[in-house]
């Protein structure tokens, strides 16, 4: 990975620390973009001193405000003259209604929205890397779970009838449809693939679960796999040379190419999702 530049997002904890640590010990110049700076920069710290590598760079970026992956997009352009990796990592799941500072649910905000517009921003960094750019989209088995419902994206029908476990399920379904759309949009550009990292023991359900979920969850962790495994799919598809040219696919904890549900191959329904979430992101694409 000498000489490429990768963009890691929600790169402070978890699966996407992880997954800066291994990529950062195979020499590559990382972007940690993260939304509490201050985090940002003990991670970034930290992999200096445990890696070695000085190539660790820092990106204020809030999926939750479209205002700030716009910026952060701007940043990005202005300062690196390519990207050859962008790794979609960051991710919420959360128990109750929240909405994004734009409006939208929280979950379809952050974990799909925000990177879609930060992925079309950053496609002139991408196209112009002179190999294949890739684009990899942290998605989750819990996809299958999931439906697009375009009625409650916005969380119209209300804290009530919240399903935060359907909320999350559908904006992972969204990964893989988006990753299908892009590549079908521009694989002859860039490649872009997704992947289930397996479960995971991170704090992703303790952050915004509810008191029930975080027992379990907390009770569970020790058993789940570690991030470092966690992270083995996403440093495979970042820095593989046998999935070069494979696009538009969904891979398994174990890295095996594997089909996503039906639902996530319908490409009617990856096109529909494309053109809501360009509506949806218009005002703040570069
Ligand atoms: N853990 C699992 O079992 C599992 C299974 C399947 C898929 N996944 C997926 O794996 C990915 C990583 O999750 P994880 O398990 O490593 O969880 P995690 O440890 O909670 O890490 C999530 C990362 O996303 C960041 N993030 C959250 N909201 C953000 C926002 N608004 N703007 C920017 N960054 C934001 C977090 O930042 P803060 O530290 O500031 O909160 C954190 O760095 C997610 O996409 C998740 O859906 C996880």
């Amino acid at each position: 990975m000498q000489n490429k530049t990768v963009l890691i997002t929600g790169a402070n904890d978890g699966i996407g620390k992880a997954t800066a640590e291994r990529l950062a010990r195979k020499g590559a110049h990382l972007v940690l973009a993260c939304r509490d700076e201050t985090n940002a920069q003990r991670t970034a710290d930290w992999l200096v001193k445990t890696t070695g590598n000085e190539k660790i760079d820092t990106l204020p970026l809030d999926l939750a405000d479209l205002r700030s992956v716009r910026s952060a997009s701007e940043l990005f352009l202005a300062d690196y003259p390519r990207l050859d990796v962008l790794i979609n990592n960051a991710g919420v799941y959360c128990e109750s209604l929240e909405r994004t500072r734009d409006g939208y649910e929280l979950q379809f905000g952050v974990n799909h929205l925000g990177h879609f517009l930060l992925t079309l921003n950053l496609l002139p960094a991408m196209q112009c890397a002179s190999l294949c750019s890739r684009v990899i989209n942290v998605a989750s088995a819990m996809h299958a779970n999931g439906g697009i419902d375009f009625g409650n994206l916005r969380g119209e029908r209300g804290a009530k009838a919240y399903d935060g476990s359907a909320a999350y399920a559908q904006s992972k379904l969204a990964n893989v449809l988006f990753t299908k759309e892009l590549n079908r949009r521009h694989g002859t550009e860039l490649t872009t693939n997704c992947l289930h990292p397996g479960v995971v023991g991170t704090s992703l359900a303790n952050k915004k679960g509810k008191l029930l979920t975080k027992t379990i969850w907390s009770l569970y962790k020790p058993f789940a796999r570690s991030p470092r495994r966690g992270a083995d799919t996403s440093v495979y598809l970042a820095s593989s040379p046998e999935v070069q040219e494979v696009s538009g696919r969904y891979f398994n904890p174990s890295q095996c190419l594997i089909k996503p549900s039906p639902t996530a191959c319908n490409a009617q329904l990856a096109r529909r999702l494309w053109e809501y979430s360009e509506e949806a992101v218009g005002e703040f694409l570069l």
